[in-house]
């Protein structure tokens, strides 16, 4: 897709690719679930479309919920600080979830996230995450399955966006910096 060039520098992922990923991805997924009280959780509102796309490739029973979080800072940088904005519906007790979230930057937020889960008894909690930034790491977190590996640039689109703008694009596409310095 063609996007206008003073907002955004470049498509990173295309959807196209994305889709690919995900076929493997939940091919893992539906194995390694097979037999087992699944819980996926989608983290608002960044993983709306990896999740909807995830969601639709699982061919065992599970149950859905949503959660949304913040962490207080500037819209390209989070501070660590962790708040949740919507808890889940349900209990997890004896569950085992597998959070869908849309990127790990600092990784603040899913190692809270992963902290205050595990406090209410869940069978297992793992993470899927289409976005990993390894390089901008400030606590050690690993998620379990990862769609792309990215270098330390801001990207929006697929999803994820800034200032609530360009969730809307197809592809995981960088941010001009002009928009935001
Ligand atoms: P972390 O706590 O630093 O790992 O931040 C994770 C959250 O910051 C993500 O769920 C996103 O909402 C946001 N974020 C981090 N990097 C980007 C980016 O490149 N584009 C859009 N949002 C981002
Ligand atoms: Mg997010």
């Amino acid at each position: 897709m063609e996007y206008a060039k003073d907002e955004i520098e470049r498509v990173l992922v295309s959807n196209e690719e994305i889709q690919q990923r995900l076929d493997c991805l939940a091919e893992r997924i539906n194995a390694d679930y097979a037999g087992k009280d699944l819980l996926v959780v989608c983290i608002l509102k960044g993983a709306v479309a990896v999740f909807a796309d995830v969601l639709r490739r699982i061919r065992i029973p599970c149950a859905i919920d949503f959660m949304a979080i913040s962490s207080y800072g500037s819209s390209t940088k989070s501070s660590g600080v962790v708040r949740i904005l919507k808890d889940l519906d349900h209990g997890i007790e004896g569950k085992h979830v597998l959070i869908v979230e849309d990127i790990v930057d600092s990784g603040m937020s899913m190692s809270y996230l992963l902290d205050n889960l595990k406090t209410r008894n869940p069978a297992s909690v793992r993470i899927l995450t289409l976005l990993d930034k390894p390089e901008r790491r400030r606590v050690e977190l690993k998620a379990d399955y990862i769609g792309f590996t990215i270098p330390d640039e801001f990207v929006v689109g697929y999803g994820l966006d800034y200032a609530e703008r360009y969730r809307n694009l197809p592809d995981v596409c960088v941010l001009s910096p002009k928009m935001y310095s």
